[in-house]
């Protein structure tokens, strides 16, 4: 290429990158608490083993275990309180004394704000400690280029039923 078409080529690379780079905008912030209904038993469970489906409670620490879940999530913590979202993905035991959990699991929006928007929350979660954080790696829709954390608490357990709430809370930075 002559030099003059080269000086020309990086000219419009460089434009298509400000364009680019104009049409992201700013990082926002947003933080929000929510709540996973959460029922691994019982007539219609939201979390089973895989392979599933199977009979008896459900066991979390054992290594290699794979679970998929598909939990109704709430703005507020009561089990009757309309859904906002759906955490649907998948969690294998992935520590041998199994202290560990791998989460892939995305936030679903299915209200009216943001529906079909996601999050994307991956990472490995101590899941037997109190606070469980989790990276938040990115979204889609709203949140696109998300990055961030979640923590989790499970603020309500009813053995008999096997249902369980658990409290989230998500700090994001996202276009
Ligand atoms: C769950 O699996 C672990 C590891 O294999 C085992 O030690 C534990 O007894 C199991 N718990 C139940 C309730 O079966
Ligand atoms: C969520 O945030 C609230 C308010 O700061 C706090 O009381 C609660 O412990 C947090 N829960 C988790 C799971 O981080």
């Amino acid at each position: 290429m002559a030099p003059n078409k080269i000086t020309l080529s990086l000219l419009l690379l460089l434009a298509t990158l400000t364009y680019s780079k104009a049409k992201l905008g700013h990082l926002k912030e947003l933080e929000m608490t929510v709540y996973f209904q959460d029922y691994s038993g019982g007539p219609n469970p939201t979390v089973i083993a895989i392979p599933g489906p199977s009979t008896g409670p459900l066991n979390f620490t054992k290594f290699g275990a794979m679970f998929c879940t598909d939990d109704p999530i709430t703005e507020k913590i009561e089990e009757s309180s309309a859904p906002i979202a759906r955490g649907q993905g998948l969690y294998v035991t992935s520590a041998l004394d199994g202290s560990r959990t791998h989460v892939l699991i995305s936030i679903v929006f299915i209200n009216d704000e943001c529906k079909g928007s996601t999050l994307e929350i991956q990472g490995s979660s101590p899941q037997l400690q109190r606070v469980r954080e989790v990276a938040v790696v990115g979204g889609t829709g709203k949140f696109r280029l998300a990055r961030g954390f979640a923590s989790f608490e499970t603020v309500y357990y009813d053995d008999g039923r096997q249902y369980a709430v658990i409290q989230c809370n998500i700090t994001v930075l996202h276009y």
